[in-house]
């Protein structure tokens, strides 16, 4: 697919690679996992080792002298040391539609997305205690990007995938912003997103006015200025987590 740009070059508003096509003549087109306004993102196995990867191309029209394509490798690179993000390999360029177009390789990581875990659970929702081991993962995840004064950006259930799940979760962060420099405003949204896919995860407002002192002393009602009086940064929210004392009050679940 594609249309013309002002300049009245080819415009390439979606790949469509078929599965099998070879990249590179390094990587095979497994499936495509998501499009978005930027580019699409494939599943890719790599040609000599069988190995899974993640293959994420850039419209060359978004990505004019692969700026785009440059800082997010650079800041998935930055995070190497966040365990919940994504690790990535390295990055290709290909000729498609006489056009050069970036891609940037990541692993592919196995598990569920936490969209679909949530719709698997009993009643479609976590117990309140569950709740607060997923919100302890991501806490700490994102407090490992805010320390360096960086941000997600864009978090919701699509963007996280369960990896493992047990006494406790193991998740990674997807698709991160990564456009413009980090503000204070950016790490304030985070600590509210967090929040949020917290009281989604847990039931929502459905099941709210029966959930226990501790978790509406989280949510504060989804009010945005009382969290963020509380949480500033995803650490604050982690270190709470990891004080507070729970009595379980009015959580009837908690005694199925
Ligand atoms: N590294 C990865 N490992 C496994 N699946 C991935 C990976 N990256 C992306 N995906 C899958 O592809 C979907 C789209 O990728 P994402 O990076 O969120 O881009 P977008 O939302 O812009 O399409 C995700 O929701 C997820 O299901
Ligand atoms: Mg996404």
């Amino acid at each position: 697919m594609g249309g013309a740009t002002h300049t009245g070059q080819k415009r390439v508003d979606s790949f469509d690679f078929e599965s099998g096509r070879i990249l590179a003549r390094k990587f095979e087109v497994v499936s495509r996992l998501g499009a978005g306004w930027e580019g699409e993102v494939y599943h890719i196995r790599e040609l000599r080792t069988g190995i899974d990867r993640t293959a994420k191309f850039f419209f060359p029209h978004r990505n004019y002298r692969e700026r785009f394509s440059t800082i997010y490798a650079k800041k998935l690179h930055k995070f190497r040391r966040c365990k919940v993000i994504i690790e990535y390999r390295t990055q290709e360029t290909i000729t498609y539609r006489g056009l050069p177009v970036s891609f940037l390789v990541a692993d592919y990581v196995e598990g569920e997305l936490l969209s679909s875990f949530l719709d698997h659970q009993p009643g479609r929702r976590l117990t309140a205690f569950q709740g607060l081991h997923l919100l302890h993962a991501l806490a700490s995840g994102i407090d490992c990007i805010h320390r360096m004064g960086e941000y997600h950006g864009d978090l919701h259930t699509d963007n996280i995938i369960v990896q493992r799940y047990g006494l406790g979760f193991d998740l990674k962060l997807l698709d991160m912003f990564h456009w413009g420099a980090p503000k204070p405003e950016n790490i304030r949204d985070d600590v509210c997103d967090l929040v949020r896919i917290f009281y989604d995860a847990i039931g929502g407002q459905k099941h709210y006015a029966k959930q226990a002192p501790e978790v509406k002393a989280i949510c504060c009602g989804l009010k945005r200025t009382l969290i963020l009086k509380k949480f500033r940064s995803a650490g604050q929210l982690r270190d709470h987590l990891e004080t507070m004392q729970w009595q379980g009050r009015n959580d009837k679940r908690r005694r199925r």
